[in-house]
């Protein structure tokens, strides 16, 4: 190990050289301008694998391609097969003025690395990549043969991934797959995640008079639908958070002792958060803890809200239509096919009748949990702690990674959560950042991974 740990070390100024030329493709896999950025940035990436040593090749889909790439492996090899998942799609960068510097201009300042996709999730896929480089170039044997897959449509609900597991089963078939695309409470605080939140997404159009309509003329005899849409998504929450459609809470569980007593050693305290968020207050339903509300209780949410007039000064009108973005975060239990039907028809029942109501569905998918004490799970701990020199926390996490559940279903493995994203790192978010001890120190837990997993 020493060999790989000195090669890390030694070159630890390339890797965030390389690092930066991956984040300048603008892989935005939500916007269809930036289809050819995508494709770009996969044969980068195919082009990179290659040069460390690994078979690698781009796999068209229906949507953004997919990159694959293998340890060259030995006739009828016998070692235990790992796949480490990834993506190299990003979310949208806007608002761009928000940016102190351009999103995929990467820049350096102290031990942050700017740039959109840095730790959301190139940079935490890539500490990786580098771990295996260090065993390749260093001609150090790997315990286990390893398969990288990284997509190109993580940000938007991995639907073509789902297709190509099922039709790649035999090659991809694994005994656990690792994924850093999580976070960590601290740079000195490693974290095993064991739970992320399930999704549904869906778009509701309210929509009133066939055109905009002169407010003072019209104002008053017809509905307007922004109030509409107002007063619907008004009612599904009370003010403490609780969600009022029935059936919402079926299935939630309460979370054990055992878990309580984890987020007790999670080190962000309720003031901490409050300051990280920048709200004048932190909010949710009574009797759970702010950490219990963004990992373990279900949501439903607005993500974006329009209609009218946009543009500056004032426009007295009545809009033609109002449109809401919603996502639902769900938990272990909840169902996404059986919630998003009971919320749907919640919201046709509630829909006045003054305007009409078209509902889109978008992404769906279940929460994720899995044991903490499995043994991958406890070789992961110690890969961990030896890597950050801290004794790693178990934690739940609040976002969503679509593809863990098709694993387990299609492939029959575990995934291991092994994060590398600080709180404050800004995913999603404008100036997203990565911290470069993170990457550093998740490149020698990759390293010691292998070892402590065989
Ligand atoms: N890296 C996140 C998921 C994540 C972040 C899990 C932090 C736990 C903690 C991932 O890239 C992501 O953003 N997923 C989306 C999935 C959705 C678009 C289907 C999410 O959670 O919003
Ligand atoms: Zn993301």
């Amino acid at each position: 190990m020493k060999l790989v740990l000195d090669y890390l070390k030694q070159n630890q100024g390339r890797f965030v050289t390389e690092l930066c030329e991956y984040l300048r493709f603008a892989s935005v896999s939500a916007q269809p301008q930036h289809k050819k950025d995508l494709l770009a940035c996969a044969q980068w990436l195919v082009k990179h694998c290659q040069q460390i040593g690994l078979d690698a090749r781009v796999c068209e889909t229906d949507g953004h391609p997919i990159v694959v790439a293998k340890t060259k492996r030995e006739k009828n090899s016998t070692k235990p097969h790992f796949m480490v998942y990834g993506h190299y799609d990003v979310q949208p960068p806007e608002p761009l003025e928000l940016w102190t510097s351009p999103p995929f201009e990467p820049r350096i300042v102290g031990k942050n690395l700017f740039a959109r996709g840095s730790t959301d999730n190139k940079g935490q896929n890539f500490a990786h990549l580098k771990a295996v480089e260090a065993y390749l170039k260093t001609g150090t044997p790997l315990p286990c043969d390893l398969t990288f897959v990284i997509e190109g449509e993580e940000e938007v609900g991995s639907k073509n991934l789902s297709t190509f597991l099922k039709n790649n089963r035999k090659e991809l078939a694994c005994d656990t797959i690792v994924v850093s695309d999580t976070g960590m409470p601290a740079p000195k605080h490693p974290a095993l995640t064991y739970a992320l939140r399930g999704i549904i997404a869906f778009e509701i159009t309210l929509t009133g008079p066939a055109r905009d309509l002169h407010s003072g003329i019209f104002g008053g005899a017809v509905e307007n639908p922004a109030m509409a849409l107002s007063q619907l998504l008004a009612k599904v929450r009370d003010e403490k958070g609780v969600i009022k459609i029935p059936g919402f809470y079926q299935g939630v569980a309460a979370l054990s002792k055992y878990e309580q007593a984890q987020i007790k050693r999670y080190p962000l305290s309720d003031a901490g958060l409050k300051k990280l968020v920048g709200s004048p207050q932190l909010f949710g339903e009574q009797g759970f803890s702010p950490l219990e509300h963004r990992s373990s209780r279900p949501t439903f949410e607005i993500n974006g809200l329009t209609s009218g007039y946009q543009g500056e000064g004032s426009k007295t009108i009545v809009p033609s239509w109002a449109r809401a973005k919603i996502t639902c975060r769900l938990v272990p239990n909840q169902k996404p096919a059986h919630v998003r039907k009971i919320v749907c028809a919640w919201l046709k029942k509630n829909c006045p009748p003054t305007v009409r109501m078209k509902i889109s569905a978008g992404h769906g998918a279940e929460a994720y949990l899995v044991s903490p004490t499995s043994k991958p799970a406890q070789a992961a701990l110690r890969a961990l702690e030896k890597a950050f020199g801290t004794k790693p926390i178990l934690m739940r996490e609040g976002g969503s990674i679509p593809i863990v559940n098709e694993f387990k279903k299609v492939l029959g493995a575990d995934t291991l959560l092994l994060g590398l994203g600080l709180p404050d790192d800004n995913a999603h978010s404008p100036n997203e950042k990565f911290n470069l001890d993170c990457f550093a120190n998740g490149q020698r837990m990759s390293a010691f991974l292998w070892q402590e997993l065989t």
